[in-house]
């Protein structure tokens, strides 16, 4: 019996591909760039599955010329780049990769945070400048990160995740979400509820961990970062568009809050030049960015369209409708 024929828009990682390579009839996007939209749909025409990336969108048109398309696997825990109801109507299945990059994305979260609190950026450019003269009294002078207010909007994995981190700074942990999480979770983690208003009001460091979700698009715009203290700062390893990005540079031009740190934007791979301030850490998405975690998302990605075409379902679904009967 002939292979399944599956597209992946990129060489992934070699663990990956031996799953892959072993079940499947592979194409490969090998060019450093990433794959032109009309180049995948080109692709994608004879092909049964397809293993993407956040940076390709898998809506109507894709579907739509693909007509063999029996899954679509992003290489991802956020699928905002995937119109899942769009493919439920096709009967594609739709998978993504969670619970392997929690505590990666929460390391680099909590590096951002310590990052802008305490000038890390102006900091190494100073040091490697030529230009530093000596130690100074007030030179580079941060702002304190123990016993401090953590504000998580988002208290799904890793945003406890982050809250596990707080604990070893003493911090008071407040969190948001739709709802309020059992009591011995909040206990565990030593973490308060608060609606999101009251928590932006309290906290020093606000950090983003929510999905972009029509609820959650341009959820920080102006009246938000007006509920901020002119002392907190803002740290987003989320998605860009939970941010109103000019919202938030006119926040941080006025001072309405003290700084920003982000590894993601709202239309990237372009940053909002009024960005490009001291008091703001940027990064270019890649909290998950260890080769571990990578790679781990790689193989779930590979297994998830692997099991489809051994019979099996997929373990990371996200419309098990599709294969309900079957
Ligand atoms: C995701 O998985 O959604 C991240 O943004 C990239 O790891």
């Amino acid at each position: 019996m002939p292979k399944p024929k599956v597209l992946a828009t990129r060489p992934l990682f070699e663990a990956a591909r031996a799953i892959l390579d072993a079940a499947c009839d592979v194409e490969y996007w090998k060019q450093p760039e990433r794959i032109p939209p009309e180049e995948l749909v080109r692709r994608i025409k004879d092909k049964q599955g397809l293993v993407c990336l956040l940076t390709e969108r898998v809506n109507d048109e894709l579907l739509y010329a693909a007509p063999k398309l029996r899954i679509a696997s992003n290489v991802a825990v956020g699928f905002d780049n995937i119109d899942v109801a769009a493919c439920t109507k096709r009967g594609v299945v739709a998978t993504n990769t969670p619970g392997v990059l929690d505590e990666t994305t929460a390391d680099f979260a909590w590096t951002l945070l310590m990052a802008v609190a305490r000038r890390i950026g102006e900091g190494e450019a100073l040091a490697r400048s030529g230009n530093w003269k000596g130690w100074d009294l007030d030179q580079l002078v941060g702002t304190d990160v123990w016993r401090k207010t953590l504000g998580l909007v988002g208290f799904g994995r890793i945003g406890r995740a982050m809250a596990r981190r707080a604990s070893g700074f003493q911090m008071k942990v407040i969190y948001t979400d739709a709802a309020r999480v059992a009591e011995d979770i909040e206990q565990e983690l030593r973490a308060e509820y608060r609606d999101l208003n009251s928590l932006l009001a309290e906290s020093d460091y606000v950090s983003l961990h929510v999905p972009l979700l029509e609820e959650t698009r341009g959820l920080f715009n102006a009246p938000r970062f007006a509920r901020m203290k002119p002392t907190a700062f803002l740290i987003n390893t989320a998605r860009g568009p939970v941010v109103d990005e000019a919202a938030l540079v006119h926040a941080l031009e006025s001072g309405k809050i003290a700084g920003a740190a982000l590894d993601v934007f709202e239309n990237e791979p372009f940053i909002h030049p009024g960005l490009k301030r001291d008091n703001v850490v940027l990064a270019p998405h890649i909290a998950s960015a260890s080769l571990e975690t990578r790679t781990k998302m790689s193989c779930i990605a590979a297994e998830n369209v692997v099991a489809l075409f051994s019979g099996q379902r997929p373990p990371n679904m996200l419309n098990p409708e599709v294969l309900s009967g079957s």
